[in-house]
């Protein structure tokens, strides 16, 4: 047996409450202990208190850190990824700072197809190697467990090999095996035809969920409905990219479907924010992506205020949303959505784990919950969200093993 305690903390802090996904009131709750400790058995947490109150450990075996000065949050989860790509985007983001829009980038061949023409020229390791630097990357500013999603290969070989590399680099992985129309077939049900027969058989033994882009340009909902009915007889959980740049029916189709999530929603109206708030279905915010492209930000308190579960993620992808970091995401939560921190806090622990059908396991700081911690050099933990742009991860704690 490893132990792993962390003591002498300024603060300990937890979405509050047991169940997921948080809403309402209980999302802006957090339990705040100062002067905690967190005790590790292997990849377990076991106790959780006042380090004043710690009983002297028997036996040598324990590792100690010293957690002066650091708060301690449960590792972060983001919860929608595109983190399985090859090459960069950097010349466009280039010409839309001077001008062009995505969807413009996006109708010229560019865009999304690009990223596509450099995953499908690559093999499978470095597939691998992409994923690894990563999720590093996503470590760094705190993120221990990821989704990450297909979509860059929108052919057999490629989409089964996004899927594998995303699980080896220790990911969750997604089937966004509808994400945009390769050239090669005339129209979005021909694609469909074949992703379904040739794709969806062996992409559901790998990935837990299947996602599709539902706008203008990519799939419409009928398409949507085919592709999401047939991966849920796979076995797959259902997701949604929806009301990105329009509303095409997305969050409708999303609950019909009992869909676990739609996620963007920064097109979202009045009538989508009831909807959604009156339903089962998570909705995922991602503000780094509307802040990368200059788009409006999503409803996110009226989302709130009416009732929605909502997640917060960061859409890591080499075109819309080049960030890697949820701290930065909670700073856009807390500016431009107006989440109080502790909502920003619950959006990107629990409710995103619930995302993940991991909320028993992940996203909080409990006793059986995973030994998943993020430590911050910070006197205070809403320092998460408060201090812009800062690297505030002193360690990281994955599985019990510090990384
Ligand atoms: O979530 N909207 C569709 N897909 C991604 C963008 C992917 C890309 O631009 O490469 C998104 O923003
Ligand atoms: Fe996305």
């Amino acid at each position: 047996m490893t132990r792993l305690l962390v003591r002498d903390l300024a603060q300990v802090v937890s979405p509050a409450g047991t169940g997921a996904p948080l809403r309402g009131n209980a999302l802006g709750q957090a339990d705040v202990l100062e002067d905690g400790y967190v005790l590790c058995e292997d990849t377990k947490i076991v106790a959780v208190g006042r380090t004043r109150d710690l009983a002297p450990l028997a036996g040598s075996d324990v590792e100690e850190i010293d957690g002066r000065g650091l708060c301690v949050l449960p590792g972060l989860v983001d919860c929608h990824t595109h983190a399985c790509f090859a090459g960069d985007r950097v010349d466009e983001f280039a010409r839309r700072a001077a001008g062009a829009t995505y969807e413009e980038l996006h109708a010229a061949g560019g865009g999304i197809l690009s990223t596509v023409r450099a995953t499908r020229a690559v093999g499978e390791q470095a597939l691998v190697d992409g994923v690894e630097r990563h999720a590093q990357w996503m470590r760094s500013a705190g993120t221990t467990t990821f989704e990450a999603k297909s979509g860059y290969g929108l052919d057999r070989e490629t989409e089964l090999a996004q899927l594998r590399a995303v699980k080896a680099a220790g990911g969750v992985a997604t089937w966004l095996g509808a994400h945009a129309v390769p050239p090669e077939y005339e129209d979005g049900d021909a694609y469909l035809d074949f992703a379904l027969a040739e794709v969806l058989p062996e992409a559901a033994t790998i990935a837990e969920a299947a996602d599709v882009f539902v706008e203008r340009g990519a799939f419409d909902a009928a398409q949507a409905r085919r592709y999401l009915d047939a991966c849920r007889g796979a076995g797959l959980v259902l997701r949604l990219h929806g009301d990105q740049f329009s509303e095409q029916g997305a969050i409708s189709l999303a609950i019909k479907l009992g869909a676990r999530s739609v996620d963007h929603l920064e097109a979202t109206g009045a009538a989508g924010i009831s909807a959604l708030a009156a339903s089962e279905v998570t909705g995922v915010l991602l503000p780094a992506s509307a802040l990368f492209l200059g788009r409006q930000m999503p409803p996110a308190r009226a989302l709130i205020d009416a009732g929605a579960a909502v997640a917060l993620a960061t859409d890591f992808n080499p075109g819309s949303a080049f960030c890697e970091s949820l701290p930065l995401v909670c700073s856009l939560a807390a500016t431009q959505l107006k989440l109080a921190p502790e909502e920003a806090l619950a959006a990107c622990t629990i409710n995103a784990a619930h995302v993940l059908g991991r909320a028993a396991q992940k996203g909080r700081i409990a006793p059986g919950y995973d030994a998943d911690l993020v430590l911050l050099d910070a006197p205070d933990w809403r320092y998460l969200a408060y201090h812009l742009g800062h690297d505030h991860v002193a360690r990281v704690v994955r599985g019990g093993e510090l990384r």
